[in-house]
Protein backbone atom coordinates (compact mmCIF):
# COMPACT_ATOMS: atom_id res chain seq x y z
CA UNK A 1 0.00 0.00 0.00
CA UNK A 2 2.35 2.76 -1.12
CA UNK A 3 0.14 5.62 -0.77
CA UNK A 4 -2.92 6.30 1.73
CA UNK A 5 -5.54 10.29 0.99
CA UNK A 6 -7.42 11.01 4.02
CA UNK A 7 -10.20 13.39 3.37
CA UNK A 8 -13.27 14.72 4.88
CA UNK A 9 -16.32 13.46 3.52
CA UNK A 10 -18.63 16.77 4.92
CA UNK A 11 -17.86 20.21 5.77
CA UNK A 12 -14.35 20.16 7.60
CA UNK A 13 -13.81 19.30 11.30
CA UNK A 14 -14.29 15.69 10.78
CA UNK A 15 -11.30 14.46 12.99
CA UNK A 16 -8.77 14.38 10.12
CA UNK A 17 -6.12 15.49 12.92
CA UNK A 18 -6.90 12.83 15.22
CA UNK A 19 -7.31 10.05 12.66
CA UNK A 20 -4.26 11.38 10.45
CA UNK A 21 -2.32 11.39 13.75
CA UNK A 22 -3.47 7.46 14.89
CA UNK A 23 -2.81 6.23 11.51
CA UNK A 24 0.60 8.43 10.22
CA UNK A 25 2.49 5.88 12.41
CA UNK A 26 2.04 3.56 9.24
CA UNK A 27 3.53 5.85 7.10
CA UNK A 28 7.37 7.37 6.22
CA UNK A 29 5.44 10.77 4.91
CA UNK A 30 2.44 12.76 5.83
CA UNK A 31 1.50 16.06 2.97
CA UNK A 32 -0.39 18.16 3.43
CA UNK A 33 -1.73 19.02 -0.24
CA UNK A 34 -4.44 21.89 -0.40
CA UNK A 35 -5.49 24.74 2.13
CA UNK A 36 -3.81 27.12 4.32
CA UNK A 37 -4.18 28.15 8.32
CA UNK A 38 -7.55 28.45 7.31
CA UNK A 39 -7.36 24.31 8.78
CA UNK A 40 -7.52 23.49 12.27
CA UNK A 41 -6.71 19.77 13.37
CA UNK A 42 -6.98 19.15 16.99
CA UNK A 43 -4.26 16.51 18.12
CA UNK A 44 -4.19 15.51 21.55
CA UNK A 45 -0.86 15.19 22.56
CA UNK A 46 -0.82 13.82 26.05
CA UNK A 47 -2.92 15.57 28.11
CA UNK A 48 -2.69 18.77 26.06
CA UNK A 49 -5.19 19.47 22.84
CA UNK A 50 -2.47 21.48 20.11
CA UNK A 51 -4.47 22.74 17.03
CA UNK A 52 -2.28 22.93 13.84
CA UNK A 53 -3.08 24.92 11.22
CA UNK A 54 -0.48 24.59 8.57
CA UNK A 55 1.93 21.37 9.75
CA UNK A 56 0.87 17.95 9.03
CA UNK A 57 -0.69 16.06 11.55
CA UNK A 58 2.08 13.45 11.05
CA UNK A 59 4.95 15.80 12.66
CA UNK A 60 4.12 13.91 15.90
CA UNK A 61 6.15 11.10 14.99
CA UNK A 62 9.53 11.50 14.97
CA UNK A 63 10.01 8.84 12.20
CA UNK A 64 7.45 10.53 9.57
CA UNK A 65 8.63 13.35 7.28
CA UNK A 66 5.99 16.07 7.23
CA UNK A 67 5.61 17.49 4.20
CA UNK A 68 3.94 21.20 3.00
CA UNK A 69 2.81 20.20 -0.93
CA UNK A 70 2.65 22.66 -3.73
CA UNK A 71 -1.42 22.85 -3.17
CA UNK A 72 -0.90 24.65 0.09
CA UNK A 73 -1.10 28.42 0.60
CA UNK A 74 1.48 29.12 3.43
CA UNK A 75 1.28 32.59 5.50
CA UNK A 76 5.22 32.24 6.69
CA UNK A 77 4.38 34.05 10.04
CA UNK A 78 1.96 31.48 10.68
CA UNK A 79 4.37 28.77 10.07
CA UNK A 80 7.17 29.99 12.06
CA UNK A 81 5.18 30.40 15.42
CA UNK A 82 3.61 27.28 14.55
CA UNK A 83 7.17 25.49 14.34
CA UNK A 84 7.81 27.70 17.61
CA UNK A 85 4.75 26.14 19.23
CA UNK A 86 5.22 22.44 18.38
CA UNK A 87 9.52 23.01 19.33
CA UNK A 88 8.30 24.18 23.04
CA UNK A 89 6.05 21.44 23.12
CA UNK A 90 8.78 18.95 22.79
CA UNK A 91 7.97 17.97 19.40
CA UNK A 92 10.57 18.39 16.69
CA UNK A 93 9.78 19.98 13.23
CA UNK A 94 13.42 19.05 11.91
CA UNK A 95 12.06 16.92 9.08
CA UNK A 96 9.68 19.16 8.00
CA UNK A 97 10.05 19.73 4.23
CA UNK A 98 7.99 22.77 2.51
CA UNK A 99 7.36 22.78 -1.87
CA UNK A 100 9.00 25.75 -3.52
CA UNK A 101 6.07 25.72 -5.62
CA UNK A 102 3.61 26.34 -2.48
CA UNK A 103 2.56 29.93 -3.04
CA UNK A 104 2.70 32.67 -0.42
CA UNK A 105 -0.19 34.36 1.48
CA UNK A 106 0.69 38.29 1.83
CA UNK A 107 -0.53 41.01 4.10
CA UNK A 108 -3.01 42.15 1.63
CA UNK A 109 -4.49 38.96 0.54
CA UNK A 110 -5.74 39.20 4.41
CA UNK A 111 -7.01 42.44 3.75
CA UNK A 112 -8.78 41.62 0.71
CA UNK A 113 -10.35 38.82 2.65
CA UNK A 114 -12.03 40.38 5.13
CA UNK A 115 -12.89 43.53 2.41
CA UNK A 116 -14.38 41.07 0.47
CA UNK A 117 -16.66 39.78 2.68
CA UNK A 118 -17.80 43.18 4.09
CA UNK A 119 -18.84 43.71 0.79
CA UNK A 120 -21.15 40.45 0.27
CA UNK A 121 -23.08 41.41 3.58
CA UNK A 122 -25.59 38.74 4.61
CA UNK A 123 -24.56 36.59 1.56
CA UNK A 124 -21.31 36.48 3.08
CA UNK A 125 -19.32 33.57 3.37
CA UNK A 126 -17.71 33.34 6.61
CA UNK A 127 -14.20 32.57 5.79
CA UNK A 128 -11.48 32.28 7.80
CA UNK A 129 -10.60 35.55 7.06
CA UNK A 130 -6.94 34.30 6.77
CA UNK A 131 -6.34 35.57 2.98
CA UNK A 132 -7.03 32.16 1.86
CA UNK A 133 -9.22 32.72 -1.19
CA UNK A 134 -7.44 36.28 -2.25
CA UNK A 135 -3.86 34.25 -2.46
CA UNK A 136 -5.45 31.36 -4.64
CA UNK A 137 -6.72 33.64 -6.87
CA UNK A 138 -3.50 35.35 -7.34
CA UNK A 139 -2.37 31.85 -7.96
CA UNK A 140 -5.05 31.11 -10.59
CA UNK A 141 -5.00 34.23 -12.10
CA UNK A 142 -0.85 33.33 -12.52
CA UNK A 143 0.13 36.70 -10.72
CA UNK A 144 1.12 34.52 -6.93
CA UNK A 145 4.15 34.60 -5.36
CA UNK A 146 5.55 31.30 -4.35
CA UNK A 147 8.17 29.91 -1.39
CA UNK A 148 10.59 29.98 -4.25
CA UNK A 149 11.11 33.93 -4.36
CA UNK A 150 11.73 33.91 -0.56
CA UNK A 151 14.88 32.67 -1.45
CA UNK A 152 16.63 35.51 -3.76
CA UNK A 153 15.56 38.98 -1.81
CA UNK A 154 16.08 40.43 -5.54
CA UNK A 155 13.50 38.70 -6.94
CA UNK A 156 11.19 38.98 -4.14
CA UNK A 157 11.10 42.98 -4.18
CA UNK A 158 10.56 42.98 -7.65
CA UNK A 159 7.44 40.42 -7.61
CA UNK A 160 5.83 42.44 -4.52
CA UNK A 161 6.96 45.91 -6.49
CA UNK A 162 4.65 43.74 -9.36
CA UNK A 163 2.17 43.01 -7.11
CA UNK A 164 1.79 46.23 -5.61
CA UNK A 165 1.01 47.80 -8.16
CA UNK A 166 -2.44 46.50 -8.42
CA UNK A 167 -3.43 45.56 -4.86
CA UNK A 168 -2.22 49.03 -3.35
CA UNK A 169 -5.00 50.85 -6.23
CA UNK A 170 -7.60 48.37 -5.19
CA UNK A 171 -7.48 48.46 -1.45
CA UNK A 172 -6.97 51.97 -1.32
CA UNK A 173 -9.88 53.46 -3.89
CA UNK A 174 -12.01 49.94 -4.11
CA UNK A 175 -11.87 49.04 -0.24
CA UNK A 176 -10.79 52.51 1.30
CA UNK A 177 -8.10 50.39 3.35
CA UNK A 178 -4.18 51.10 3.62
CA UNK A 179 -1.55 50.38 1.00
CA UNK A 180 1.92 48.43 1.35
CA UNK A 181 5.65 49.99 0.78
CA UNK A 182 7.55 47.21 -0.81
CA UNK A 183 9.63 47.99 2.75
CA UNK A 184 7.70 47.06 4.57
CA UNK A 185 6.52 43.87 3.62
CA UNK A 186 10.10 42.78 3.01
CA UNK A 187 10.56 44.11 6.35
CA UNK A 188 8.34 41.77 7.67
CA UNK A 189 8.89 38.91 5.28
CA UNK A 190 12.42 38.41 4.41
CA UNK A 191 13.40 37.54 8.18
CA UNK A 192 10.82 34.33 8.00
CA UNK A 193 12.46 33.44 4.61
CA UNK A 194 15.79 33.26 6.53
CA UNK A 195 14.12 30.91 9.30
CA UNK A 196 12.69 28.90 6.77
CA UNK A 197 15.25 28.72 3.78
CA UNK A 198 16.31 25.22 5.29
CA UNK A 199 13.20 23.33 4.95
CA UNK A 200 12.39 24.49 1.46
CA UNK A 201 12.89 22.15 -1.21
CA UNK A 202 11.67 19.91 -4.31
CA UNK A 203 9.06 18.29 -2.44
CA UNK A 204 7.50 16.26 -6.12
CA UNK A 205 10.66 15.09 -6.64
CA UNK A 206 10.90 13.98 -2.64
CA UNK A 207 7.68 12.26 -2.72
CA UNK A 208 8.38 10.41 -5.84
CA UNK A 209 11.89 9.29 -4.98
CA UNK A 210 9.97 7.55 -1.60
CA UNK A 211 7.77 6.00 -3.38
CA UNK A 212 10.41 4.35 -5.78
CA UNK A 213 12.07 3.47 -2.65
CA UNK A 214 9.24 1.47 -1.46
CA UNK A 215 8.04 4.22 1.31
CA UNK A 216 4.89 4.95 2.81
CA UNK A 217 2.91 8.63 2.09
CA UNK A 218 0.02 9.81 3.53
CA UNK A 219 -1.94 12.71 2.42
CA UNK A 220 -3.69 14.35 4.76
CA UNK A 221 -6.71 16.81 3.26
CA UNK A 222 -7.92 19.83 4.65
CA UNK A 223 -11.48 20.97 5.05
CA UNK A 224 -13.65 18.73 3.57
CA UNK A 225 -15.76 17.55 0.65
CA UNK A 226 -18.35 19.87 0.46
CA UNK A 227 -16.26 23.03 0.72
CA UNK A 228 -14.15 21.87 -2.26
CA UNK A 229 -14.03 24.49 -4.66
CA UNK A 230 -15.55 21.83 -7.50
CA UNK A 231 -17.63 19.83 -5.97
CA UNK A 232 -18.82 21.64 -2.87
CA UNK A 233 -21.46 23.75 -2.43
CA UNK A 234 -20.11 26.14 -4.59
CA UNK A 235 -19.69 29.76 -4.11
CA UNK A 236 -19.88 28.75 0.09
CA UNK A 237 -16.59 26.83 -0.46
CA UNK A 238 -12.96 27.20 -0.19
CA UNK A 239 -10.76 27.85 -2.85
CA UNK A 240 -8.90 24.47 -3.07
CA UNK A 241 -9.52 21.36 -4.35
CA UNK A 242 -10.14 19.35 -0.55
CA UNK A 243 -11.37 16.04 -2.78
CA UNK A 244 -9.35 13.42 -3.54
CA UNK A 245 -8.47 14.19 -6.76
CA UNK A 246 -6.29 17.39 -4.68
CA UNK A 247 -3.81 14.89 -3.31
CA UNK A 248 -1.77 14.46 -6.73
CA UNK A 249 -1.82 17.76 -8.46
CA UNK A 250 -1.28 19.19 -4.76
CA UNK A 251 2.16 17.04 -4.40
CA UNK A 252 2.93 16.07 -7.93
CA UNK A 253 2.77 12.50 -7.42
CA UNK A 254 0.19 10.49 -9.88
CA UNK A 255 -3.24 9.49 -9.43
CA UNK A 256 -2.15 5.66 -9.59
CA UNK A 257 -0.02 5.82 -6.90
CA UNK A 258 -3.01 6.26 -4.63
CA UNK A 259 -4.12 3.12 -3.50
CA UNK A 260 -6.91 3.80 -0.34
CA UNK A 261 -9.07 6.83 0.42
CA UNK A 262 -10.27 7.06 3.66
CA UNK A 263 -13.34 9.21 4.33
CA UNK A 264 -13.59 10.95 7.40
CA UNK A 265 -17.33 11.63 8.87
CA UNK A 266 -18.60 12.55 12.25
CA UNK A 267 -21.57 10.68 13.39
CA UNK A 268 -23.42 13.84 12.83
CA UNK A 269 -22.56 16.95 10.63
CA UNK A 270 -21.34 20.20 11.21
CA UNK A 271 -20.56 23.59 9.28
CA UNK A 272 -18.73 27.12 9.91
CA UNK A 273 -19.94 30.15 7.84
CA UNK A 274 -22.54 30.66 5.45
CA UNK A 275 -24.44 28.51 3.01
CA UNK A 276 -27.05 25.38 2.83
CA UNK A 277 -26.90 22.65 5.13
CA UNK A 278 -29.89 20.36 5.07
CA UNK A 279 -29.70 18.85 8.41
CA UNK A 280 -28.99 21.92 10.29
CA UNK A 281 -30.82 21.90 13.51
CA UNK A 282 -31.11 25.67 13.97
CA UNK A 283 -29.79 27.28 17.56
CA UNK A 284 -32.19 29.31 19.25
CA UNK A 285 -30.46 32.13 18.89
CA UNK A 286 -30.78 31.44 15.00
CA UNK A 287 -34.28 31.40 15.43
CA UNK A 288 -34.66 27.43 15.74
CA UNK A 289 -37.28 26.19 17.92
CA UNK A 290 -38.83 22.98 19.49
CA UNK A 291 -36.62 19.72 20.07
CA UNK A 292 -34.64 20.40 16.59
CA UNK A 293 -33.33 23.67 18.77
CA UNK A 294 -33.03 21.50 21.88
CA UNK A 295 -30.81 18.46 19.82
CA UNK A 296 -28.88 21.16 17.75
CA UNK A 297 -27.64 22.54 21.11
CA UNK A 298 -26.88 19.19 22.32
CA UNK A 299 -24.80 18.20 19.29
CA UNK A 300 -23.08 21.29 20.21
CA UNK A 301 -22.00 20.96 23.88
CA UNK A 302 -21.60 17.21 23.83
CA UNK A 303 -18.99 17.45 20.98
CA UNK A 304 -17.45 20.66 22.21
CA UNK A 305 -18.27 22.52 18.26
CA UNK A 306 -16.42 25.51 18.34
CA UNK A 307 -13.94 26.16 15.66
CA UNK A 308 -10.52 25.40 16.20
CA UNK A 309 -8.74 28.65 13.99
CA UNK A 310 -12.06 31.28 14.84
CA UNK A 311 -13.71 29.83 18.00
CA UNK A 312 -17.14 30.21 16.08
CA UNK A 313 -19.25 27.48 17.25
CA UNK A 314 -20.28 25.27 14.70
CA UNK A 315 -23.91 24.78 13.27
CA UNK A 316 -24.63 21.32 13.78
CA UNK A 317 -26.80 18.85 12.16
CA UNK A 318 -28.08 14.85 12.02
CA UNK A 319 -25.83 12.70 9.52
CA UNK A 320 -26.81 13.40 6.21
CA UNK A 321 -26.43 10.13 3.36
CA UNK A 322 -27.22 11.91 0.66
CA UNK A 323 -24.17 13.54 1.25
CA UNK A 324 -21.83 10.66 2.32
CA UNK A 325 -23.22 8.79 -1.19
CA UNK A 326 -22.03 11.98 -2.95
CA UNK A 327 -19.01 12.49 -0.84
CA UNK A 328 -17.96 8.37 -1.26
CA UNK A 329 -18.43 8.82 -5.57
CA UNK A 330 -16.43 11.89 -5.95
CA UNK A 331 -13.77 10.88 -3.95
CA UNK A 332 -13.64 7.15 -4.70
CA UNK A 333 -14.01 5.96 -0.68
CA UNK A 334 -11.90 2.71 -0.08
CA UNK A 335 -13.63 3.07 3.47
CA UNK A 336 -14.68 5.76 6.02
CA UNK A 337 -13.64 6.37 9.25
CA UNK A 338 -16.39 7.37 11.70
CA UNK A 339 -15.71 9.69 14.54
CA UNK A 340 -17.53 11.05 17.35
CA UNK A 341 -19.82 8.22 17.93
CA UNK A 342 -19.58 8.90 21.81
CA UNK A 343 -20.82 12.20 21.46
CA UNK A 344 -24.20 10.20 20.05
CA UNK A 345 -24.76 8.95 23.63
CA UNK A 346 -26.66 12.16 24.60
CA UNK A 347 -29.72 11.06 22.91
CA UNK A 348 -32.06 8.25 22.75
CA UNK A 349 -33.20 8.23 19.25
CA UNK A 350 -31.32 9.66 16.30
CA UNK A 351 -31.73 10.82 13.17
CA UNK A 352 -30.36 9.93 9.83
CA UNK A 353 -31.07 12.05 6.83
CA UNK A 354 -31.65 9.25 3.91
CA UNK A 355 -32.70 11.42 1.05
CA UNK A 356 -34.18 15.20 0.94
CA UNK A 357 -37.50 16.51 -0.47
CA UNK A 358 -38.05 19.59 -2.65
CA UNK A 359 -41.36 20.73 -4.36
CA UNK A 360 -42.90 17.58 -4.16
CA UNK A 361 -39.79 15.54 -5.33
CA UNK A 362 -37.73 13.38 -3.85
CA UNK A 363 -34.08 13.55 -3.71
CA UNK A 364 -31.85 10.35 -3.41
CA UNK A 365 -28.93 11.70 -5.18
CA UNK A 366 -26.98 15.12 -4.55
CA UNK A 367 -29.34 17.67 -6.04
CA UNK A 368 -27.77 18.98 -9.33
CA UNK A 369 -29.04 22.75 -8.56
CA UNK A 370 -28.04 24.64 -5.24
CA UNK A 371 -31.78 26.68 -5.02
CA UNK A 372 -32.75 22.44 -4.18
CA UNK A 373 -30.33 22.32 -1.92
CA UNK A 374 -31.20 25.44 0.03
CA UNK A 375 -34.84 24.53 0.13
CA UNK A 376 -34.34 21.13 0.38
CA UNK A 377 -36.23 19.38 3.47
CA UNK A 378 -34.54 16.13 4.99
CA UNK A 379 -36.40 12.92 4.88
CA UNK A 380 -35.35 10.90 8.48
CA UNK A 381 -35.56 7.57 9.57
CA UNK A 382 -35.20 7.46 13.12
CA UNK A 383 -33.05 4.49 14.97
CA UNK A 384 -33.18 3.95 18.81
CA UNK A 385 -29.92 5.77 20.49
CA UNK A 386 -27.88 4.40 23.37
CA UNK A 387 -28.82 7.57 25.57
CA UNK A 388 -26.87 7.01 28.52
CA UNK A 389 -24.51 4.32 27.74
CA UNK A 390 -20.77 5.76 28.00
CA UNK A 391 -18.71 4.49 24.74
CA UNK A 392 -15.73 6.24 25.44
CA UNK A 393 -13.86 2.61 26.76
CA UNK A 394 -14.91 0.31 24.11
CA UNK A 395 -11.72 -0.65 22.11
CA UNK A 396 -13.29 -3.97 20.10
CA UNK A 397 -16.45 -3.24 17.56
CA UNK A 398 -18.04 -5.97 19.84
CA UNK A 399 -18.21 -3.86 22.80
CA UNK A 400 -20.60 -0.98 21.55
CA UNK A 401 -23.77 -1.31 22.56
CA UNK A 402 -26.20 -3.51 19.44
CA UNK A 403 -27.73 -0.04 18.81
CA UNK A 404 -24.59 1.83 17.93
CA UNK A 405 -23.23 -1.09 15.65
CA UNK A 406 -26.83 -1.20 14.25
CA UNK A 407 -26.39 2.86 13.31
CA UNK A 408 -23.11 2.44 12.39
CA UNK A 409 -24.17 -0.78 9.71
CA UNK A 410 -26.89 1.26 8.64
CA UNK A 411 -24.98 4.33 7.39
CA UNK A 412 -22.54 1.88 5.63
CA UNK A 413 -25.53 0.13 3.95
CA UNK A 414 -26.67 3.59 2.99
CA UNK A 415 -23.37 5.08 1.76
CA UNK A 416 -21.95 1.97 0.59
CA UNK A 417 -18.83 2.24 2.08
CA UNK A 418 -17.31 0.08 5.07
CA UNK A 419 -16.53 2.37 8.56
CA UNK A 420 -12.93 0.70 8.91
CA UNK A 421 -12.23 2.84 11.33
CA UNK A 422 -14.37 3.85 14.62
CA UNK A 423 -13.86 6.70 17.34
CA UNK A 424 -14.81 7.03 20.35
CA UNK A 425 -13.42 9.90 21.88
CA UNK A 426 -10.55 12.65 20.95
CA UNK A 427 -7.73 10.43 22.66
CA UNK A 428 -5.18 7.80 20.17
CA UNK A 429 -6.32 5.33 22.00
CA UNK A 430 -10.11 5.73 21.90
CA UNK A 431 -10.06 4.41 18.68
CA UNK A 432 -11.97 1.16 17.33
CA UNK A 433 -10.16 -0.34 14.37
CA UNK A 434 -11.82 -2.47 12.22
CA UNK A 435 -10.23 -3.84 9.09
CA UNK A 436 -8.02 -1.13 9.16
P1 LIG B 1 -10.38 18.38 11.74
O1 LIG B 1 -10.38 19.78 11.29
O2 LIG B 1 -11.10 17.47 10.81
O3 LIG B 1 -9.02 17.86 12.10
O4 LIG B 1 -11.23 18.34 13.09
P2 LIG B 1 -11.10 19.39 14.33
O5 LIG B 1 -9.85 19.09 15.07
O6 LIG B 1 -11.33 20.78 13.85
O7 LIG B 1 -12.38 19.01 15.17
C1 LIG B 1 -12.57 17.76 15.70
C2 LIG B 1 -12.69 17.86 17.22
O8 LIG B 1 -13.24 16.67 17.72
C3 LIG B 1 -11.37 18.03 17.95
O9 LIG B 1 -11.57 18.78 19.11
C4 LIG B 1 -10.99 16.59 18.30
O10 LIG B 1 -10.14 16.51 19.44
C5 LIG B 1 -12.34 16.02 18.60
N1 LIG B 1 -12.51 14.59 18.32
C6 LIG B 1 -11.99 13.84 17.31
N2 LIG B 1 -12.50 12.59 17.35
C7 LIG B 1 -13.34 12.54 18.40
C8 LIG B 1 -14.21 11.54 18.92
O11 LIG B 1 -14.29 10.42 18.43
N3 LIG B 1 -14.96 11.89 20.01
C9 LIG B 1 -14.92 13.12 20.58
N4 LIG B 1 -15.69 13.38 21.62
N5 LIG B 1 -14.13 14.10 20.09
C10 LIG B 1 -13.35 13.82 19.02
P1 LIG C 1 -10.56 21.91 8.66
O1 LIG C 1 -9.36 21.47 7.86
C1 LIG C 1 -14.44 23.88 8.59
C2 LIG C 1 -14.91 27.18 5.73
C3 LIG C 1 -15.09 28.58 6.29
C4 LIG C 1 -15.95 29.19 5.21
C5 LIG C 1 -15.39 28.57 3.93
C6 LIG C 1 -14.38 29.45 3.20
O2 LIG C 1 -10.27 22.24 10.07
O3 LIG C 1 -11.67 20.93 8.48
P2 LIG C 1 -11.86 30.11 3.67
O4 LIG C 1 -11.25 30.85 4.82
O5 LIG C 1 -11.31 28.75 3.46
O6 LIG C 1 -11.90 30.92 2.41
O7 LIG C 1 -13.41 29.92 4.10
O8 LIG C 1 -14.75 27.36 4.34
N1 LIG C 1 -13.70 26.47 6.21
C7 LIG C 1 -13.73 25.46 7.09
N2 LIG C 1 -14.75 24.92 7.79
N3 LIG C 1 -13.21 23.37 8.71
C8 LIG C 1 -12.18 23.89 8.00
O9 LIG C 1 -10.95 23.32 7.97
C9 LIG C 1 -12.40 25.00 7.18
N4 LIG C 1 -11.62 25.77 6.38
C10 LIG C 1 -12.44 26.63 5.79
O10 LIG C 1 -15.74 28.55 7.53
O11 LIG C 1 -17.27 28.76 5.35
MG1 LIG D 1 -10.89 21.69 11.94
Amino acid sequence: MPSTVLVGAQWGDEGKGKITDLIASDYDYVVRFQGGNNAGHTVVHGSKKLALHLMPSGVMYEHAVPVIGNGVVVDPGVLVKEMAMLEAEGISCKNLQISCDAHVIMPYHKDLDGADEKRLGTNQIGTTKRGIGPCYQDKMGRKGIRIQDLLDESIFRLKVETALSQKNPILEKIYGLHSYSVEEICEEYLPYARILKPYMTETAQLLNNALRGGKKILFEGAQGTLLDIDHGTYPYVTSSSCCAGGAATGSGIGPTAIDRVLGIEKAYVTRVGGGPFPTELKFAEEGGEGQDAIDGETLCQEGYEYGVTTGRKRRCGWFDAVIARYAAEVNGLTDVAMTKLDVLSAFDKIKICVAYECEGKRYDYFPMQQSVLFHAKPIYEELPGWEGQDITGCRSYDELPENTRAYIEYIEELSGVKTSIVSVGPDRDQTILRGW
